[in-house]
Order: structure tokens, then C-alpha cells, then sequence
């Protein structure tokens, strides 16, 4: 069955790549980007015209929420699953001397803040829908048994925070699934040319488990390949 799903950082690496195959599955896209010039979701647009939606706004941005919201609402009342996909890695985030309270705070805002906003934001929309799921793009960097090898304070920091953040959101909302999805290490801009995994492969084993996951796994971590992953 059709759903109607909204990205955020759709533009390119990862959200680009779960527009671009939730377009070939039939489903109605809202691709969110801050980017006004996307040739990717320009030409995703021409194959799709029906399905995809560019929506230009800021998800960091209160009034760039809202516009989310109007610009979604133009063409329907209801989400059925949302992804909080966008996110960054602060510079300088390696060491300790480097850092700059700017940077972590930042991480905080894109990473932490802007995606449980994003939420309360659509809620309205995401509550119409039978199966409202909510899918938050985190990072096995945000666990804290899994560190071992230190550094990268504001990113581990900020997704360790939304971890928590999400957690709280499947408590409150037990009727929308609230899932958090460790991607692997991909090559985007951000995970780099050395990074072993191909967004196609992310995407499709996120897809897997986004299909298997409803309210019964709501705030649980698990990796791409559908593996919990320990807090
Ligand atoms: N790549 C990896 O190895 C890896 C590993 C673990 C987790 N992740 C997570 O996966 C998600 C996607 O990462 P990616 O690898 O695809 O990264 P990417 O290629 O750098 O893309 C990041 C996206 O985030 C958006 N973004 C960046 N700064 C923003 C800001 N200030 N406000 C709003 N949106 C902003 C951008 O959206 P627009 O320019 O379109 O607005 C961009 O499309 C992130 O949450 C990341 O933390 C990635």
C-alpha cells in the first residue's frame, strides 16, 4: 500500500537515497532540503512528478519547521512514517583542544534539538495516519558501550542525547512507533570514500526493518541489518 513518508536531509547521501527508492516503490515523497538548486531531486522530480515533493526549508529553523508543515498540508493531511535523517559532525570534534563550545552546540541543534521538533511539528499529520511510524537516523557513535575509541564529543554527544530524546517519545506516544536506525558506516560526504558500506545497501536494510517495525519495537536501536544495538 501507498504510504505518504517525509525525509529530512533529503538532498543527498542517505536522504537522498531513501527518496529516490521509496519513489521506486510507489510511495508518496516529501523530500525536506534546505538547498534550493537539488539536480538530484530535480531529476528524481521530472521521473516522479506525481509522488515527489520538494520541500524547501530549514528543519533547524522554527519558522523552517513550520513551513514544513504548510508546504505539506498544501497536499495532504497525513504522514505515515517521518525520518529524521538530516544531522551533521561538528568540526574540530576529535579532541579535546579543538573543540569549540559553538560546534557542540551546533551538533546539538541539528542532531538533538530539530528532530524531536520535527516530531511536534507533524504530529497533527503523523496522527491521522493508521500506522504512524517515526524513524530517527542515529548513530552507533551514540552508544555509550560501544565507545572504546573516544573522541567526536558533540556528535557522540548529540546522538547519544537523541537516543535518550527518542526513547521518551515512545513513552509518551505509545500509538506512533518511534525507532531509532544506525545506518552502518556509509560512503556520503560525511562517512567518507574509505567508508565500507554503499547507501543502497544502508538504505535497503533500513527499509527492511523500517517495514518490520511498528509499535511492539517503538523505542528500540537497531542497526541496518536489523541488529538491536546495546545503549
Ligand atoms: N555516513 C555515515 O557513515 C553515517 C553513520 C552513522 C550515522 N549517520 C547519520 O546519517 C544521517 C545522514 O548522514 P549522511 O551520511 O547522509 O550525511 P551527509 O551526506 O553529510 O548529508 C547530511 C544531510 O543533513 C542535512 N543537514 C546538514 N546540516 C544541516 C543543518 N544545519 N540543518 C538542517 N539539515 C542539515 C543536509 O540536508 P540539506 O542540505 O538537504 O538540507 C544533508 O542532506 C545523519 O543523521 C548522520 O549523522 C551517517
Amino acid at each position: 500500500m501507498s504510504k505518504t513518508i517525509l525525509i529530512t536531509g533529503a538532498s543527498r547521501g542517505i536522504g537522498l537515497g531513501f527518496t529516490e527508492s521509496f519513489l521506486g516503490k510507489g510511495h508518496q515523497v516529501f523530500a525536506v532540503t534546505r538547498q534550493m538548486e537539488t539536480p538530484a531531486l530535480q531529476n528524481l522530480q521530472k521521473l516522479h512528478p506525481d509522488l515527489l515533493t520538494i520541500v524547501v526549508a530549514s528543519v533547524s529553523d522554527p519558522n523552517g519547521r513550520a513551513s514544513v508543515r504548510e508546504q505539506v498540508l498544501a497536499k495532504t493531511n497525513r504522514i505515515d512514517w517521518l525520518i529524521n535523517n538530516a544531522g551533521i559532525y561538528p568540526e574540530g570534534d576529535d579532541d579535546l583542544n579543538t573543540l569549540t563550545p559553538e560546534n557542540l552546540r551546533q551538533a546539538f541543534e541539528v542532531n538533538t534539538i530539530t528532530p524531536i521538533f520535527v516530531v511536534r511539528e507533524l504530529l497533527p499529520l503523523l496522527k491521522k495516519s493508521q500506522q504512524p511510524k517515526t524513524f530517527h537516523v542515529t548513530s552507533l557513535m551514540g552508544s555509550l558501550s560501544d565507545n572504546t575509541s573516544g573522541g567526536s564529543y558533540g556528535y557522540r554527544m548529540s546522538k547519544a542525547a537523541l537516543n535518550m530524546a527518542v526513547k521518551s517519545l515512545a513513552i509518551d506516544y505509545p500509538d506512533i512507533a518511534s525507532i531509532l536506525l544506525h545506518p552502518g558506516w556509509v560512503r556520503t560526504d560525511m562517512g567518507g570514500e574509505q567508508a565500507p558500506t554503499s547507501i543502497n545497501e544502508s538504505v535497503q536494510g533500513m527499509i527492511a526493518v523500517m517495514e518490520r517495525s511498528g509499535v511492539r519495537q517503538t523505542g528500540q536501536f537497531f542497526d541496518y541489518e536489523g541488529d538491536s544495538i546495546a545503549w
